[in-house]
């Protein structure tokens, strides 16, 4: 596998994003078992309201309305 340990994959977790179904994202990165530096729930990231948003470090790529279906995805382009 290519992807490094420094990656951070961040959640918001925020009101907001929550109501949008971002604790069903969270579990379906976690549940994927990646072997990803970092996995974590976040504060709002400042796009309330087209969430569940995600934030791909240190790239800094973002993802807005992630569903859970669409991690194997994200995953596939980080491991690009
Ligand atoms: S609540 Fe998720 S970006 Fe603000």
């Amino acid at each position: 596998m290519s992807v490094s340990n420094s990656i951070q994959i961040i959640i918001c977790h925020n009101r907001t994003c929550r109501k949008q179904g971002a604790a069903k994202v969270l579990q379906a990165f976690q549940a994927a078992n990646f072997s990803v530096g970092v996995i974590t729930p976040s504060g709002c990231l400042g796009s309330c309201g087209n969430g569940p948003m995600v934030l791909v470090l240190p790239e800094q790529v973002w993802y807005d309305h992630v569903t859970p279906e669409q991690v194997p995805s994200i995953w596939a382009s980080i491991d690009s």
